[in-house]
């Protein structure tokens, strides 16, 4: 394998409105990042990925973008963004730019030209289709954020036509099978590059391509709601047969002739069809993040779960490809509250799903908080909550006769706002984030989860993700070894060899909150074993010393000499 910056870059998702407000107006902004982008080098991370921080009208915290090229008014300006980047560069740190393909506002000039006439020059830009004889949408399809009657066509009055919009109404689906769109993305994508961006994660990519005729969608096997008959099927247009033509001609045109890293966000994408995307040969996206390990819709894994996917994905790379690694993000619950302990064990379970993700194969990324080991929140009032699928699913569950205690109790824990409250930098007044009012309520807990108190523990999840970070570059197992399952029936017990021609790393891990009984003979019946970490501070080596593992223990032992 030739090996590209990106194979060993550790990634970090900055989601900009939650990260630092800098003018005191209560939403986090460029000049907010700027002032921590010290932290991140401390912290050792080397690329960072912008949530969308495009001018938006803000639907969707700015997946909905109204204009490509310039940057939210509420988070700065181009020229913030352009010291930004000059000042990560300085300091070996990489930005990426979240690019929104599938969809834009329907604020974008282009969708307000569009809809003004059929013969628009911008009509085509968009995907419009005639009502049914009787006046209907076009097809059963559902919008997934449960928006009006639940359709994906809104009736557009003045051209008496419906548009798509897979999300929001106020998202409209972009044409992708129209040639001038394309070139305009294009040339939009060159600008991004020029501008001294050094790649995209790209939005919902196995979207672009919709079926052919809009047939509608079979309510099985992948249905996720059905309502007023509309049903939101989450393959309706994922994958479509054509989508791999789109991908290869974005490389064609922009991605390969310019040096830049993709990372597609892969809603869809199975270890089964990854290859169809990031094989090399195919000239497509470089990667994908996928969401068979943990997701939204995933509360919990055991360790059968982990080796499965984690052995599924080694094969990807196996075979030409290349994986990402990571448990959470601005769409998902905190990983710590998810699959980890985030009461009685929450820092050793959080250093322990480092671990897991920081020695697997695949570039990782880190969602913002996780490294001081941020937890989900619980408002007791729906109003605290901003994310539409929360509100969206909350309103119908109202709807349908539910109590408004028993739908929080379960929209509370699914909803993407447990990713998006504040940073917590200290103990001060809103945590630190902002000196105005916050855009949204804190996680009650920052007084104690905080980054300052983080860094004054000796035990602090911050340092144990620097040094993780440190030992994936000083370890070229980690990077390019195999991986290969020891124990793999132990319901407690994931562990696992990394192995390279110059060395072999083994991790052992008790992702339980109970003790696991084993012997080191049980493990490793010879050679010497160096402990590289350990996330229980104080305790000798498990190798040669006992024969048992504390809940949540996690260690990195190099072979260094075979007996
Ligand atoms: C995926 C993004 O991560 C999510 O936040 C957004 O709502 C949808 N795509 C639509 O753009």
């Amino acid at each position: 394998m030739k090996k590209k910056w990106w194979h060993e870059a550790v990634i970090y998702e900055i989601y900009c409105r939650s990260f630092c407000d800098s003018n005191g107006d209560g939403i986090g902004d460029l000049r907010g990042v700027i002032s921590k982008l010290p932290v991140l080098k401390e912290l050792g991370i080397n690329c960072i990925w912008f949530a969308p921080i495009y001018k938006s009208p803000q639907i969707d915290n700015g997946y909905d973008v109204s204009d490509y090229q310039d940057i939210e008014p509420d988070y700065g300006t181009l020229a913030d963004f352009k010291e930004l980047l000059d000042l990560a560069h300085g300091m070996g740190i990489r930005v990426i730019m979240d690019m929104v393909l599938n969809h834009s506002s329907d604020e974008h000039r282009w969708f307000q030209e569009a809809r003004k006439a059929k013969d628009s020059p911008y009509r085509n830009y968009y995907i419009w289709q005639p009502p049914k004889s009787d006046g209907s949408e076009p097809n059963n399809w559902g919008n997934y954020f449960r928006e009006g009657s639940g359709s994906a066509w809104e009736y557009d009055e003045l051209t008496e036509e419906y548009y798509l919009h897979q999300y929001s109404i106020k998202m409209p689906d972009l044409n992708w099978e129209y040639e001038p769109l394309r070139k305009e993305i294009y040339k939009m994508l060159h600008w991004w590059l020029d501008f001294g961006v050094d790649g995209f994660r790209l939005d919902i990519f196995t979207r672009l391509k919709k079926p052919k005729g809009f047939p509608n969608t079979e309510k099985a096997p992948n249905v996720i709601l059905d309502r007023n008959g509309f049903v939101v099927d989450t393959a309706m247009c994922t994958n479509v047969e054509g989508i791999h033509d789109i991908l290869h001609e974005l490389y064609t045109e922009v991605f390969g002739v310019r040096e830049c890293v993709t990372v597609g966000e892969g809603a869809g994408v199975t270890s089964q069809n990854a290859l169809g995307y990031v094989d090399r040969e195919r000239e497509e996206i470089n990667m994908v993040y996928h969401f068979e390990l943990a997701s939204r819709h995933i509360h919990s894994i055991t360790p059968e779960h982990f080796r499965r996917i984690q052995t599924n994905w080694a094969d990807v790379i196996r075979h030409n490809g290349w994986a990402v690694q990571h448990m959470s993000n601005h769409d998902s619950a905190r990983q710590v509250s998810c699959y980890g302990n985030d009461e009685k064990f929450r820092v050793s379970s959080a250093k322990l799903l480092a671990t897991l993700i920081h020695t697997t194969p695949g570039t990782p990324i880190i969602y913002q908080g996780e490294e001081i080991g941020m937890v989900n929140v619980k408002f007791d009032d729906i109003k605290d909550y901003n994310c539409c699928y929360t509100i969206g699913d909350y309103n119908s569950m109202i709807k349908s006769g539910v109590s408004p205690e028993e739908a929080l109790k379960f929209v509370g824990p699914r909803s993407r706002d447990n990713a998006r409250t504040p940073y917590q930098w200290d103990a001060s007044e809103n945590a630190g984030f902002t000196t105005g009012k916050p855009w949204m309520k804190l996680n009650p807990r920052y007084p104690a989860i905080n980054l300052e108190n983080d860094l004054a523990s000796e035990d602090s999840i911050f340092n144990y993700y620097q040094e993780m970070i440190k030992m994936r570059q000083e370890h070229p197992a980690i990077i390019e070894g195999e991986l290969r399952f020891l124990m793999e029936n132990h319901p407690q017990i994931i562990m696992y060899l990394r192995e390279c021609e110059q060395e072999t790393l083994l991790i052992i891990a008790n992702y339980s909150n109970e003790k696991a009984i084993l012997s080191p003979s049980d493990v490793v019946d010879s050679g010497i074993w160096q402990r590289l970490i350990t996330n229980q501070a104080g305790m000798l080596p498990f190798i040669g010393n006992r024969d048992f593992l504390l809940p949540w223990e996690a260690e990195v032992y190099c072979l260094i000499k075979t007996r």
